[in-house]
């Protein structure tokens, strides 16, 4: 177990800037999740990390030591790939076994060791099968065990989740979770897949283009995201987002304005969250264009003086047809406000 450091951590290919200088530091024992869209740079900083490809400049740091000159091997870090790659023509106990090969423990030692970690990840019972012989979601807690077999200071997790079936996967959040707190190893979870990231981690680092967008807990990027980036790729059905231009008392988006209590000028993106807006007797009017059931929500897309605004309403029912008029109350605690030019979340408020 290690505490992490990512000191303005960069990767250039040619032609390509994949992390454009990162800093992190990340507690001895954390779970945290490294959540952003594909291409962002999440699997090259896991790479780095892991000792695979080589930092273009910056520092990593475990435990305050530089292991940037550290081979791979001599980091002692466990990774589990999406793709997770077991040995086809070994046993499920041997391709466990398999990483301390390399490490000088005697065999009865390292089957002890494979044979704990079975147990933990709840493969024990088929330790003599051939991979081919298990399930989508038995290999992927072989390759777990795998990872974890050497102790690792460090466990590196990149989308191992995306293969498994809807099911499977929720079944193996809860799982990694727990097998992560038992072992109390500081994990790294890299993922595009914002539930995974907030269900499993203590701490989420969204990334963007290379860099670190914002840092924090489930619900502070979700209440206040530092940037438009942030607000929209966190939450889901996604933030209602609005155009709008602040002259110092109202905001005025669409055909609909907004009183300011403060004094915000220029340009602005209003988020409204879907969950934020309800039906009311009074408020803006909107026409209902589409009504779509989500299990124990109803999702609808209207339009209203603000423009194509989407909502959620609690019931397994719709309760509002296509065409139908009604008034939508936004609660005004719950709208953010960014400056257009830099996507910045502002402090502006809103007038109740
Ligand atoms: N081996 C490589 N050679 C050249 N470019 C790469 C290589 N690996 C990744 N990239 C580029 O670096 C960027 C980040 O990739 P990656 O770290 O895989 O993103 P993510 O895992 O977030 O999807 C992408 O633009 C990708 O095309
Ligand atoms: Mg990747």
């Amino acid at each position: 177990m290690a505490r992490i450091e990512l000191k303005n951590l960069r990767k250039e290919w040619v032609g390509a800037t994949a992390v454009a200088g990162i800093d992190l530091a990340i507690e001895n024992g954390a779970f945290v999740a490294v959540l952003g869209p594909s291409g962002c740079g999440k699997s090259t900083t896991l790479m780095m990390l892991a000792g695979i490809y080589q930092p273009t400049s910056g520092d990593i740091t475990f435990d305050g030591a530089r292991v940037n000159d550290v081979e791979a091997r001599g980091r002692n870090v466990g990774i589990v790939f999406q793709s997770y790659a077991l040995y086809p023509n070994m046993s499920v106990l041997e391709n466990i076994m398999f990483p301390l090969r390399f490490k000088k423990v005697e065999r009865a030692e390292a089957e002890a060791r494979a044979r704990e970690i079975a147990a933990l990840v709840r493969v024990d019972g088929f330790l003599d099968r051939r991979p081919s012989q298990l399930s989508g979601g038995q290999q992927q807690r072989v390759a777990l065990a795998r990872a974890l077999v050497k102790r690792p200071h460090l466990l590196l997790l990149d989308e191992p989740l995306s293969n498994l079936d809807a099911g499977l996967r929720l079944t193996m959040r809860t799982e990694i979770r727990r097998i992560q707190r038992e072992l109390g190893v500081t994990t790294i979870l890299v993922t595009h897949d914002q539930i995974e990231a907030t269900t499993m981690a203590d701490r989420v680092v969204v990334m963007h283009a290379g860099r670190v967008e914002q840092e924090g807990a489930a619900e502070d990027l979700y209440e206040r995201p530092d940037t438009l980036f942030v607000a929209s790729f966190v939450g889901s059905p996604p933030i209602n987002l609005f155009d709008g231009e602040a002259d110092g008392a109202v905001i005025k988006v669409h055909e609909a304005s907004i009183r300011l209590a403060d004094s915000t000028r220029g340009p602005v993106v209003l988020g409204i969250r879907p969950e934020s807006v309800q039906v009311a007797e009074q408020g803006t009017s909107a026409r209902v264009t589409a009504a779509e059931p989500m299990g124990r929500e109803v999702l609808y897309t209207a339009d209203s003086d603000f423009g194509v605004i989407r909502f959620l309403e609690a019931g397994a029912e719709p309760r509002h047809r296509e065409g139908d008029s009604v008034h939508l109350h936004i609660s005004p605690a719950s709208a953010l406000l960014f400056d257009k030019a830099s996507g910045r979340r502002i402090d502006a408020r809103i007038a109740a």
